[in-house]
C-alpha cells in the first residue's frame, strides 16, 4: 500500500465476552502489564505487497513456525503508549510521536515502515472495540503495546521478507506501586545498553534483553531500577533499564543526558517543553555520576527524576553503586519533579487545557 491508502480492519470480534462485573474486578487493581483486553490487532506485510490483511480479532496466541525469524535473530520493534478516559471522550497523548518513532526503530531495524495513517487507525481500531477497558480512575489508563516482529520462516542472517504488526492493550494503574514515591537505583559497572552507532535510540526488545541481567542486579541490591553509563568512558549516565533521567538544580536549571544512545522518550520530550515552558532553563549534555555525587554532597543538586510513558514522572533518591551511596537533598520528593508530574497528569487525563495539540480523540 502507499502511504496515504488506510487498509480496511477485517473485525472478527469475541463470541465469549467478558462479563462487566469481572472486567470491573480486573479494572480495580490492574497493576502493569498483566491483565489484556478482549481484542488484538494485527497487519500483516511481505516484500511483494505491501501491508496487508488487517485485523481486529479475539486476543490470543499467534501459531508460528519455530523457525520464524524473530524467535533467532530478535528483528523486533515496538511502542508504548496510552488511552485516556477523559470528561471530553476517549484520548491518546501524541500517539503521531509514537508512530514517527516506530518508524525511526524499523528503519534502524532494517525493518518496513509503516505508514502513519495505518499504525494510527490500527491503536484506535483497538481502542474503539475495548473501550471498556479503559479505566477512570486518576493515574490509571490503557497503555497501548504496537509491535512488530520479523515473521518470515528462515534462517538466513539478513533482513526478514515478511513481517507481522500487532497492537494489544491493557489496562494499567500506577507503574510503581505506591505512588510517586522516591525510588532506589543502581549503577551497572559491569553491563552497558548502548554504544554510539548501536540500537540505543530504537525501541527495539534487544535493548531491554541485554538490560536484564543488570536489572536483576538492581534489584538483588535492593534498588528498583538500572541506571546505565555510556560504553566510551563509563562515566556519564545513558538512561535507566526503561526510561530517561533528569537533574534539578538549586537555581532551576533541568540537566539530561543528550540523545544519541539513549531513547528519545516523548514523556522526556513533553517534559523538557512544560519545564521551559514554566521559565525552567532545560540543558541536554553528558552529565557523570562524580557531578551526581558531587552536587548532591554540595547541596546544588536538589531534585532527581526518571519518566517514560509507563513510569510518567516518578522521583529519584538514592543512589547505590558496588562503592557506596548517597541521596539527594532530603531524599523526597521534590517540589518541581512533583509540579511537571501533575502538570503532565491533567494534560494527559483531561483536567487541564492542551495547549500544544498533545491530545487526540481516540
Ligand atoms: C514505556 O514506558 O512505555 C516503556 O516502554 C518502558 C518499559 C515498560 C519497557
Amino acid at each position: 500500500m502507499t502511504g496515504g491508502d488506510i487498509l480496511g480492519f477485517q473485525r472478527n470480534l469475541t463470541q465469549t465476552p467478558v462479563s462487566d462485573a469481572e472486567r470491573e474486578a480486573q479494572l480495580v487493581n490492574p497493576g502493569f502489564g498483566k491483565v489484556f483486553t478482549e481484542h488484538m490487532v494485527t497487519v500483516r506485510y511481505a516484500d511483494s505487497k505491501g501491508w496487508y490483511d488487517a485485523r481486529v480479532e479475539p486476543f490470543g496466541p499467534i501459531p508460528m513456525s519455530p523457525a520464524t525469524a524473530v524467535l533467532h535473530y530478535a528483528q523486533e520493534i515496538f511502542e508504548g503508549m496510552k488511552a485516556y478516559r477523559t470528561a471530553a471522550g476517549i484520548t491518546l497523548f501524541r500517539p503521531e510521536a509514537n508512530a514517527r518513532r516506530f518508524r525511526d526503530s524499523a528503519r534502524r531495524m532494517a525493518m518496513p515502515e509503516i505508514p502513519e495513517e495505518l499504525f494510527l487507525q490500527a491503536i484506535r481500531e483497538l481502542v474503539e472495540v475495548d473501550e471498556k477497558w479503559i479505566p477512570g480512575q486518576a493515574e490509571s489508563s490503557l497503555y497501548l503495546r504496537p509491535y512488530m516482529i520479523a515473521s518470515e520462516v528462515f534462517l538466513g542472517v539478513r533482513p526478514s521478507a515478511e513481517y507481522l504488526f500487532g497492537v494489544i492493550a491493557c489496562p494499567v494503574g500506577a507503574y510503581f506501586k505506591g505512588g510517586p514515591k522516591p525510588i532506589k537505583l543502581w549503577i551497572s559497572e559491569e553491563y552497558t545498553r548502548a554504544a554510539p552507532g548501536g540500537t540505543g535510540a530504537a525501541k527495539c526488545g534487544g535493548n531491554y534483553a541485554t538490560s536484564l541481567v543488570a536489572q536483576a542486579e538492581a534489584t538483588r541490591e535492593g534498588c528498583d531500577q538500572v541506571v546505565f553509563l555510556d560504553t566510551t568512558e563509563r562515566k556519564y549516565v545513558d538512561e535507566l533499564g526503561g526510561m530517561n533521567i533528569f537533574f534539578v538544580y538549586d537555581d532551576g536549571t533541568l540537566v539530561t543526558p543528550p540523545l544519541g544512545t539513549i531513547l528519545p522518550g516523548i514523556t522526556r520530550d513533553s517534559i523538557m517543553t512544560l519545564a521551559r515552558e514554566a521559565g525552567h532553563q532545560v540543558v541536554e549534555r553528558p552529565y557523570s555520576v562524580d557531578e551526581w555525587r558531587a552536587d548532591a554532597a554540595n547541596g546544588r543538586l536538589r531534585e532527581v527524576f526518571a519518566c517514560g510513558t509507563a513510569a510518567v514522572v516518578t522521583p529519584v533518591g538514592t543512589l547505590r553503586s558496588a562503592s557506596g551511596e548517597f541521596t539527594v537533598a532530603d531524599g523526597q520528593p521534590g517540589e518541581v519533579t512533583l509540579k511537571l508530574r501533575s502538570q503532565l497528569l491533567d494534560i494527559q487525563q483531561g483536567r487541564a487545557t492542551d495547549t500544544h495539540g498533545w491530545v487526540h480523540k481516540a
